[in-house]
């Protein structure tokens, strides 16, 4: 039998820096990369498209089962482009109001469970970076290293509210800094894959460290297990 291909798992609450390490991560390894918080921003973009309410279960349920997405990675950028039909949505679903969509339709468990087959297809030689929250427990338990990224709520707004300004979308720090705590709590608190670090994950925090001292933190527990081959 074929082992299967490797998988490293980042998890962790917004603005952790999970985003920006992974994708760096996977392209230095030259792995695949799963953005799977870009599949609970698509569902929750196309649901309300189609006008439907965060809460309407069986209709979020059959979009999340119908997704037509596609990933176009493009070498030496940072942000993967993303598509929903022939639409281009990079930027639609990077807005604060898409991200709390998501954290909505993200506690239904049809939701999850119509996304799993499709989160786990992304594996493949010669190996995958998953970001989310619940790669190392739900999606990837077998994961060949778990990453748990945090940081204090703070400096995760700021941190977020940068990216946000850099990428033209307009926001306030204070409103950022409650809207990231509202959707926290309801990531830690909901009943299916609630946001929480693996019993085997490495817990980083990233607070006051600069991404590139984060990644060379990751590139060296990588290097220690032997899973680095550069
Ligand atoms: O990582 P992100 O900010 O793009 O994720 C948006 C929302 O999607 C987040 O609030 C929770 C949800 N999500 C999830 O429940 N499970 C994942 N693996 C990834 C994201």
């Amino acid at each position: 039998m074929i082992p299967a291909a490797p998988v490293i798992t980042v998890d962790g609450p917004s603005g952790a820096g999970k985003g920006t390490v992974s994708r760096l991560l996977a392209e230095a390894l030259d792995w695949r990369f799963l953005d799977s918080g870009a599949l609970y921003r698509l569902v929750a973009l196309a649901a309300r498209k189609r006008a439907l309410a965060m809460d309407d279960e069986a209709g979020v349920i059959e979009i999340a089962g119908n997704l037509d997405v596609r990933f176009e990675t493009v070498p030496g950028v940072e942000t993967v482009r993303v598509w929903l039909g022939d639409e281009e949505v990079s930027h639609a679903i990077r807005t604060e109001s898409c991200a709390d969509d998501a954290s909505r339709i993200a506690a239904i468990a049809g939701v999850r469970r119509r996304l799993l087959a499709r989160q786990r297809a992304f594996r493949g030689p010669p190996g995958l970076v998953a970001d989310g929250r619940d790669m190392g427990t739900v999606v990837f338990p077998d994961a060949a290293i778990k990453f748990f990224l945090t940081a204090t709520p703070k400096e995760r707004a700021q941190r977020r509210y940068k990216q946000l300004k850099e990428k033209g979308i307009d926001v306030n720090l204070r409103n950022l800094l409650e809207e990231i705590a509202r959707r926290d709590q309801r990531d830690q608190a909901r009943e299916v894959a609630p946001l929480r670090p693996a019993e085997d994950a490495l817990v980083v925090d990233t607070t006051g460290q600069p991404v590139a001292a984060v990644l060379q933190c990751v590139v060296e527990t990588i290097r220690v297990r032997g899973l680095w081959v550069g």
